[in-house]
């Protein structure tokens, strides 16, 4: 499926990967990472209890930084396999993942990824909503299908 333009494609990615494919990058996946499942919690404190299992009660745990790298090393999947075909199943893989298991909502998806807007905005120097929002909106929608 086609989820924005190319040129969208082409700045998300340079965007995303000044961020997370840089050696020298400032930020550190880990606290990155935390920063926003710590807002996603803020926002939606009851879907704590889906992160029983990844010790999301210790933020600072191996397990809970597991989790996080997990979940954002999949969205670097997705982002940098935008335009090419093996896109659409990856997409299908993540959200098949979250379909089988039990609590995920549609809802949970469109909170995290403004939650992503919110943070990935404060980091990055030149941030480009308008490309990230229509990215965003399509990943987003393969994400959350059946959900
Ligand atoms: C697990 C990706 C959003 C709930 C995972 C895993 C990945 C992932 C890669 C690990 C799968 C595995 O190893 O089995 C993503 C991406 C998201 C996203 C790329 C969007 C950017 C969400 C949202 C929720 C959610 C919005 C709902 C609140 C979960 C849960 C697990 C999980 C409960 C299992 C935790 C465990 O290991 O026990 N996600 N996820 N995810 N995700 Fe997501």
């Amino acid at each position: 499926s086609s989820c924005c333009s190319y040129g969208d494609q082409q700045k998300v990615k340079a965007q995303w990967n000044s961020l997370w494919n840089t050696p020298d990058s400032s930020t550190s996946k880990i606290i990155f990472g935390k920063e926003v499942f710590a807002r996603f919690f803020e926002v939606d404190p009851e879907s704590k209890s889906l992160f029983g299992r990844v010790k999301v009660e210790d933020p600072d745990s191996p397990e809970f930084a597991g989790h996080v790298i997990r979940v954002l090393t999949g969205l670097d999947l997705i982002i940098n396999l935008m335009g090419d075909d093996a896109m659409d199943a990856e997409l299908a893989h993540l959200n098949t993942q979250h379909l089988a298991r039990e609590g995920i909502t549609g809802t949970h998806f469109t909170e995290m990824f403004k939650v992503l807007d919110g943070s990935l905005r404060q980091v990055l120097e030149e941030y480009d909503s308008l490309s990230w929002r229509y990215c965003f909106r399509g990943l987003g929608a393969a994400l959350r299908d059946g959900l």
